[in-house]
């Protein structure tokens, strides 16, 4: 067996604030193999884009990473500002939500995939990596004005591809999209990470999109991982009674009925400066008592291959 694609350990994020610090993150550790797509899920607010940015150091100034990312072999908070950058596009590459709004207005699309090859001396052709994401080959002459917001996405993704990378980072891609074409877009991301063997983290807060993209899952709360465990099974029968209540708050994909009150999850997520003492959870846990309140629970295996944070479990 090879060694994994990327090993955290105990990643913590810690913003700075005009409050004080903010600690987004506190104590994260995952793997993700060659070729793997792992599901991240959690409420707003979670910490799950500051997590997957630290992964490339890609944090305001001023912001404190600690713990251990290890991508390819190599250690990536001790890289040099230059050897970050090359494998910010070669090895590891990032779609954010609504990253369509970066593209340039006034450019021709296939202009901007370009420069984005040359900048990073990526060997794709536009056309190429346009007809791969879905787009024909004659809409490279297209302003982004001149497509859907689908295939705005469509182009971002193209980019990010540009230099072939062994990693994507898809921070909410189809979140500002219509249900339907969210549904393209998934299937895009499922069929090019078959076909190059990409390894994919995929950001959500909607756990029910996962079922078409994700191997495994990963849940978020208030800054810490409480389970993680294979993808059907979780999505089937989650364990940890916030991955469960956030499960019935977005039942299935295409289902708008279902989307309106979510069910068995009242009350906020937690502010990162005030996180409750024990489990971080018990106060908008049906199932707490308060053993819950004073411990603090780390993920153990509940079943092979599978973990949570939960004293009751
Ligand atoms: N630059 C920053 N300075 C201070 N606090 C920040 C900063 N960026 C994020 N935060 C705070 O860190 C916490 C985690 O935010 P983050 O964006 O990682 O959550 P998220 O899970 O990605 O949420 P969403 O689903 O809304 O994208 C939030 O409380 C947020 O307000
Ligand atoms: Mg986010």
């Amino acid at each position: 067996m090879s060694d994994p694609l990327l090993v955290v350990r105990d990643l913590h994020v810690t913003y700075r604030s005009s409050r004080g610090p903010v600690p987004a993150v506190r104590g994260v550790s995952l793997h993700l193999d060659r070729g793997e797509t792992l599901g991240l899920a959690g409420e707003s607010g979670s910490g799950k884009s500051s997590m997957a940015m630290a992964l490339l150091r890609l944090v305001p100034v001023g912001t404190t990473i600690t713990g251990s990312v290890t991508l390819a072999g190599e250690d990536v908070l001790a890289m040099k500002p230059g050897r970050l950058r090359a494998v910010r596009w070669a090895e590891a590459a990032v779609v954010f939500q609504g990253a369509q709004h970066v593209l340039n207005p006034v450019h021709r699309i296939r202009r901007q995939i370009q420069e984005a090859i040359d900048t990073h001396r990526g060997n794709g052709k536009v056309a190429d990596l346009l007809e791969q994401v879905g787009i024909p080959r004659w809409r490279s002459d297209a302003y982004p004005h001149e497509l859907s917001g689908g295939q705005k996405q469509r182009v971002m993704i193209a980019m990010a591809l540009a230099c072939d990378p062994e990693l994507l980072i898809a921070d909410e891609p189809t979140t500002a999209l219509d249900v339907m074409v969210q549904a393209q877009v998934l299937q895009l991301l499922a069929d090019l990470q078959r076909d190059r063997g990409l390894a994919m983290i995929f950001i959500t807060h909607d756990l029910s999109v996962l079922s078409t993209v994700a191997d495994r899952l990963a849940v978020m709360y208030a800054g810490r991982l409480v389970e993680t465990g294979p993808a059907k099974e979780m999505l089937r029968g989650a364990r940890h009674p916030y991955t469960k209540a956030l499960a019935a708050a977005f039942p299935t994909i295409g289902d708008q009925s279902s989307r309106l009150a979510p069910s068995g999850l009242a009350g906020d997520p937690p502010d990162p400066m005030a996180v409750p003492s024990g489990c971080p959870f018990h106060p908008r846990c049906p199932i707490a008592t308060e053993e819950c309140a004073a411990t603090m629970v780390e993920l153990h295996e509940i079943s092979p291959g599978w973990e949570a944070a939960c004293l009751k479990l």
